[in-house]
């Protein structure tokens, strides 16, 4: 397994795109998902320093909070509910440039200020979501939308 992450690009793209390789070399051959799971988000934090990066586990119709870097973080949402509940409920990813006009979004934490939550599917279902919280406006766009998915889309078929 490595140990650490050698990401040296400086743009956004080029991170991604050296860091997913590395995730998965991480993930696979480990078959526990609170580990992986916990390890993804590590990567993730460490590389982009993100403000919260993690991911909320659905259960008994309810996401519930899960491996996770950042702050503390409300544990239970009910679907539709937040940008992870209508994340869950529309099986979509969605890009929120600003927290405080997305109608019902959930405040963890007043610091964070944009929002990326990507869906992660398994047999036609959303079995979780990834969710990375920025404390900067308009933080995310079509670039972490596609790397991430390509992640999230991965994970459902190996950590569920
Ligand atoms: N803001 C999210 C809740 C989770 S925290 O950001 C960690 C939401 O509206 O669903």
């Amino acid at each position: 397994m490595a140990e650490t992450l050698v990401v040296q690009q400086a743009d956004k793209n080029g991170k991604y795109e050296e860091l997913l390789p590395q995730i998965k070399s991480l993930v696979e051959g480990e078959t526990n998902r609170v580990a992986n799971l916990s390890n993804v988000a590590a990567a993730l934090k460490m590389t982009f320093d993100f403000f919260w990066v993690g991911f909320y586990l659905v259960e008994s119709e309810q996401l519930v909070l899960g491996p996770f870097q950042g702050p503390i973080a409300c544990t239970r949402i009910a679907k539709g509910k937040g940008v992870c509940g209508k994340a869950w409920e529309m099986n979509e990813t969605l890009v929120v440039p600003n927290v405080d006009e997305f109608p019902g979004h959930i405040a963890c934490s007043s610091d964070s200020k944009s929002e990326i939550v990507i869906p992660i599917v398994k047999n036609n279902s959303v079995v979780a979501v990834l969710d990375v919280d920025s404390n900067q406006l308009n933080d995310f766009d079509h670039i972490d939308a596609t790397h991430l998915t390509e992640l999230c889309t991965w994970l459902g078929t190996v950590c569920f």
